[in-house]
């Protein structure tokens, strides 16, 4: 990502220094996690079920924007469930033979996490097939006609894979979990709920209708509403305000250059690129990418979700095009004047 992107504070991947801030925040047990009341109802029986059958829960997908609580989710289950959680990436894992590494070392209702598990190499995720079905690891040694297979049983482990690009996974590989949990933008109003405990936890005291003016800036992403609470903290610290009142939650997001509707320079400029270069669109992600200087993966993963979840963006076959509702909000006419 660049520069730009990098310091955007809507940017709803993590940064490195965030990660300290992120696990203090983070829910530990289900029932503190707000909201996806779907997902959690869903996930209930099934941890119940399994715990009834002293069986381990299904492999799970997760998959959903960033920011939404996927590894939070993935923590919870391995928490609830008992088992000890290893946590490795798609693109960590580079030969079929760290993968055996991997499942060999685990016990018996352990939890696998895979984070981005669509950059898994074909070849490791086609061993990683007879491990999730029947807990056994088929490795080739040697090459050639001296080739041979060797068959390795491995521990009833339960797989959890996450990702922002469900597309990206493959079917074989889908259909291999048993549960697909596709986590969705939150209600403002568990946002703010988030913001609330959050506060609570950060020991910041905030009026109500604060916490509920940070949810409607937040792109409905509990790691931006935190994101956006600690530099409201910081702000009013700065200035000397114990607490955080409407007119701290004003300056600071105008510092940040967040518009009312959660929006930045960068989904501004997206927007404005497409109306005064493509009159309107549709045009492609790559040329959208390339005339924005943004990278391509962060228009599809970051920016392009919200814009569509806002309805300022429709995708078509022939590309993206700008919504009446986006022109509005960006104060132009169907000809790109200014109204
Ligand atoms: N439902 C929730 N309730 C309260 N806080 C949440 C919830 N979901 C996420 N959070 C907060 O948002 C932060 C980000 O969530 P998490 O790291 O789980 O997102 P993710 O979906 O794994 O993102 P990525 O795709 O970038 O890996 C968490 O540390 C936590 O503080
Ligand atoms: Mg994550």
């Amino acid at each position: 990502m660049n520069e730009d992107s990098n310091n955007r504070i809507v940017d709803p991947n993590l940064d490195e220094q965030e990660s300290s801030l992120d696990k203090t925040l983070r829910p530990q047990t289900l029932d503190e996690f707000v909201g996806q009341d779907l997902i959690k109802a869903n996930l209930n029986i099934a941890m119940q079920a399994a715990r009834n059958r002293t069986e381990p829960i299904e492999h799970a997908l997760l998959y959903g924007p960033p920011g939404l609580g996927k590894t939070t989710l993935s923590h919870i289950i391995a928490k609830e469930m008992g088992g000890n959680l290893r946590v490795t990436t798609g693109p960590a894992i580079e030969k079929s033979g760290d993968l055996a590494a991997i499942l060999t070392n685990l016990e018996d209702g352990d939890i696998l996490f895979i984070d981005e598990i669509h950059r898994l190499n074909r070849v490791v995720e086609e061993v990683l097939y007879s491990a999730m079905e029947d807990f056994v690891l088929d490795i080739v040694i040697g090459k050639g006609p001296s080739a041979r297979t060797l068959r390795l049983d491995v521990p009833r482990f339960t797989l959890l894979g996450a990702t922002t690009k469900i597309s990206k996974v493959s079917s074989p590989l889908r259909d291999r979990f048993g549960h697909h949990f596709n986590l969705e933008f939150y209600e403002d109003d568990h946002i703010k709920q988030i913001v609330k405990r959050a506060s609570t936890i950060l020991n910041v005291s905030i009026e109500d209708d604060c916490s509920a003016e940070i949810a409607k800036r937040a792109r409905r992403t509990p790691r931006i509403a935190n994101r956006i609470l600690k530099r409201v903290r910081d702000f009013a610290e700065v200035k000397n305000n114990s607490l955080i009142d409407n007119n701290v939650v004003h300056e600071t997001l105008k510092m940040l250059d967040i518009d009312h509707l959660g929006l930045d320079s960068v989904d501004r400029k997206i927007l404005l690129t497409i109306v005064d270069k493509f009159q309107g669109g549709p045009v492609g992600l790559n040329t959208i990418a390339a005339a924005t200087n943004e990278e391509m993966d962060a228009v599809e993963d970051v920016y392009e979700p919200f814009l569509l979840q806002l309805g300022f963006l429709n995708r078509t076959s022939r590309g993206r095009i700008v919504t009446n509702q986006a022109y509005k909000h960006l104060n132009r006419k169907k000809d790109g004047a200014l109204l």
